[in-house]
């Protein structure tokens, strides 16, 4: 399996806080792998490591062979590479299918965008009845499909997807699950998924990371850390 993504020996500090410890990781084309870990205990910053937003202070990050430590992040969606990060934030002024468009933006062909507007309204019906209305006035759940949908408009090779499920009810939750499982089996979108509800992750997940205080302290097959003694107990509640 070639790897898509590659993280070597990544460190990331905030001032004097060092966030990641000599992070090392790989992300196959066509798996779903995620990280799982508590709250802060690097998960975000690892993805904003990833894309620049986060500068790593030492080792190295390439896509697709290609070290993007030094790429800005506002060109990577051109790459094929495409976050979602936490927190929806989607333009609350535009209307959803202005949102939708801003996607595609550095697209230029029109019909390919066209094909993907209607698969993501297909996706998310919710979104096509809401079509000319303001992102703001959208409640918590249909913002993050929005946020997501947006991303799918980029037509991405690969996406991360920081904590999708964050604050949503279940319902909403497993319906976004699903669609991460749809575009990866349909469209062979590669995916890296950060969570905390680690049930979940791991049931979604080909592999997975654990994320302890900046390291990467386990990685398996997600199956595997389901039935890990230890990881039941720290992660699944079990
Ligand atoms: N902007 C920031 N400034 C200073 N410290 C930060 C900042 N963002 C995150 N941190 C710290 O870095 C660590 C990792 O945070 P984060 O990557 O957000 O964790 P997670 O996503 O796993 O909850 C935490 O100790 C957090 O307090
Ligand atoms: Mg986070």
């Amino acid at each position: 399996m070639a790897a898509i993504l590659e993280m070597q020996g990544v460190c990331a500090h905030y001032g004097r806080i060092q966030a990641l410890r000599d992070v090392s990781l790989t992300v196959g084309e066509g798996e779903i792998v995620t990280i799982i870990g508590a709250n802060g205990a690097g998960k975000s910053t690892t993805l904003m490591t990833i894309c620049g937003i986060v500068k790593a202070t030492s080792g190295h990050v390439r896509y697709q062979g290609r070290p993007i430590t030094d790429v800005r992040a506002d060109l990577l969606p051109a790459m094929g590479l495409c976050q979602v990060p936490e927190g929806r934030r989607i333009f609350p002024r535009l209307t959803v299918r202005e949102n939708l468009d801003m996607g595609a933006f550095f697209r230029r062909d029109a019909d390919g965008i066209e094909a993907d507007l209607g698969l993501v309204y297909r996706l998310f019906p919710v979104l096509f009845e809401r079509r000319r209305q303001h992102g703001g006035t959208l409640s918590g759940g249909e913002q993050q499909m929005l946020a997501i949908a947006r991303a799918l408009m980029s037509r991405p090779k690969m996406l991360l997807l920081d904590e999708p499920s964050l604050g949503l009810s279940p319902m909403i939750s497993q319906h976004i699950f699903r669609i991460i499982r749809n575009v990866n089996e349909e469209r062979g979108m590669t995916i890296l998924l950060v969570e905390q509800n680690a049930n979940i992750a791991l049931k979604l997940a080909d592999r997975a990371y654990v994320l302890e205080t900046g390291a990467v302290v386990m990685e398996d097959k997600a199956d595997r850390l389901r039935e890990n003694t230890d990881i039941k107990k720290a992660y699944l509640g079990q």
